[in-house]
């Protein structure tokens, strides 16, 4: 059928875009509807960009499960050959919708996954640990990396000031100031949730699971230097290099593994890395178990439609999958789908891009634009019209709240122990420093974040963070010392 240009109530036009005015000389009259229904249309254009991760790029594909794990869960997406639609989108963190895709940042790796028992998404980070795992100290955390309120500039003393107030950001930072700060554009590097999910089955039981999805060919990156220059030259560049490996057929392929810990461990000899995203499991000891595959093969058609409007959440979990109680986690359960209601707002699930498989069959009804009818069907809790089951189709919603036996018990009063300091916080930089990483890379370590800590113009917060790197390796603080011109600066006896 032959497309013909229509008004926004569905009327042909003959001269789109020919705004009427009274003669050949006069103004223009408000009966053009088409006009300023055109015109307004245009100034709602925009909405709010994430706070966070607003810059990225997306695309579609599907996960693939190749290996049983009915003995870690009893949700069957985790059977071999099961496949299921993914939809993907990758960022960097702290820029703006147009800031550069290889700027010096950490990348969001999220994937949404449609399943006959609803979405369930994992949102990702490129490195395997975050900052911080209080999330009180979230807020701090995003202003610091965002623009100075008066100067509207990035700030380094904003940006270390922070950082070198919190040593337990230290190990993130050894990440991000390594090349895997600048991945080769967005698609060829790997995804970590970092937080730690719980992966049950239907007698009760679990395990604490952390989920890692890696490019095959690795993880490419790029050196400062070939950052900044195409920061400059290419600000697109990831954007670019993801749509058109699709487009030609070369199609980013991940494998997905998932690391275990049982709840004996976890409260036990692992308790202090079990539920801290700051800190890695140590592959030794929790070895990666391959579960599937992600194939990305398609190119979104219009990216606002399908990608700027995904809302990605931890929260979109589907039975047997369960949040752990990890407190950063828990924060995130309730902040991405408040944002999400503000951003795209309170019906974003009734989106196209963002709507489940299963049909909506819940007492929500009504608000802003809202276009999946529920019908007449009761909007309250009947057992006379139309009652609901609550089993869910495999009957295994909330499971192991009902077979509580084997819950994690909670005790105690209130504490605020999450930004508390120990030993254990320099363990892992300092293994990474010493014993995962060469010479090379020590080497870049050390360029890349004096190139950016001699910016700073406050002596004390060079100091500050100085004295971090003492806590993680005297080597490693003597060497930033000397490259960003520190004075006299020696890390102090420990005696
Ligand atoms: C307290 C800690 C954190 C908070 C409060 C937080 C909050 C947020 C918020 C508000 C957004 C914007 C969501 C939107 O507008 O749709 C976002 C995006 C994102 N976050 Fe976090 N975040 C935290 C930590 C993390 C961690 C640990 C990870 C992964 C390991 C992560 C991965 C992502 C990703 C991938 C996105 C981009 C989602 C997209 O592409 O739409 N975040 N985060």
């Amino acid at each position: 059928m032959a497309l013909y240009y229509t008004t926004s109530y569905g009327s042909p036009v003959n001269e789109p875009d020919a705004a009427q005015r009274v003669s050949t000389n006069g103004p223009l009259l408000l009966q053009d509807y088409h006009l300023i229904d055109n015109l307004a249309h245009l100034a709602r254009e925009r909405i709010p960009e994430r706070l966070v991760h607003a810059k990225g790029a997306g695309a579609y594909g599907y996960f693939e499960a190749t290996h049983d794990l009915s003995d870690i869960t009893s949700q069957t997406l985790f059977r071999p050959g099961k496949k299921v639609d993914a939809t993907v989108r990758f960022s960097t963190v702290s820029g703006e919708m147009g800031s550069a895709d290889t700027a010096r940042d950490l990348r969001g790796f999220s994937i949404k996954l449609k399943t006959e028992q609803g979405n369930l998404d994992w949102v990702l980070l490129n490195t395997p640990i975050f900052f911080i795992r209080d999330p009180g100290k979230y807020p701090d955390l995003t202003h610091a990396t965002k623009r100075n309120p008066q100067t509207n500039l990035k700030d380094h003393d904003m940006f270390w000031d922070f950082f070198s107030s919190n040593p337990e950001t230290v190990h993130e930072i050894l990440f991000l100031f390594s090349d895997r700060g600048t991945p080769d554009g967005y698609h060829q590097e790997h995804g970590h949730a970092g937080t730690t999910f719980k992966w049950c089955k239907e007698d009760g039981t679990f395990h604490y699971v952390k989920l890692h999805v890696k490019a095959v060919g690795g993880f490419k990156t790029l050196t400062a230097a070939q950052a900044t220059t195409l920061a400059g030259t290419n600000p697109d560049y990831g954007t670019q290099k993801l749509y058109e490996a699709i487009k030609n057929g070369d199609n980013p392929t991940y494998t997905v593994y998932i690391q275990t810990m049982t709840l004996e461990q976890a409260q036990g000899q692992y308790r202090n890395i079990a539920l801290d995203v700051t800190k890695v499991w140590p592959h030794a000891m929790f070895p990666l178990r391959e579960i599937g595959r992600i194939v990305l093969n398609k190119n979104p058609e219009n990216y606002f439609d399908e990608i700027e409007q995904l809302a990605f959440a931890p929260a979109h979990l589907i039975p047997y999958i369960e949040h752990s109680p990890d407190p950063l986690l828990q924060a995130r359960l309730f902040m991405y789908p408040d944002t999400q209601r503000y951003r795209l707002g309170v019906n974003n699930k009734q989106l196209p891009c963002n709507t489940p498989i299963p049909k909506f069959v819940n007492f929500q009804r009504a608000g802003a634009a809202s276009f999946v009818s529920q019908g007449s069907r009761p909007n309250y809790l009947s057992n006379i019209f139309q009652p609901l089951k609550f089993d869910g189709p495999t009957g295994a919603i909330d499971s192991q709240i009902r077979n509580n036996h084997r819950q994690e018990h909670f005790d105690g009063s209130v504490y605020r122990d999450l930004s508390e300091i120990t030993v254990d916080d320099f363990v892992q930089p300092r293994d990474l420093w010493l014993r995962v990483w060469n010479d090379k890379e020590r080497e870049t370590f050390v360029e890349n974040v004096s190139e950016h800590l001699k910016l700073v113009q406050n002596k004390t917060i060079q100091y500050n963070q100085l004295l971090i790197f003492c806590h993680v390796n005297e080597d490693l603080a003597a060497r930033v010392a000397s490259a960003i011109k520190y004075e006299g600066f020696e890390c102090p006896s420990t005696n």
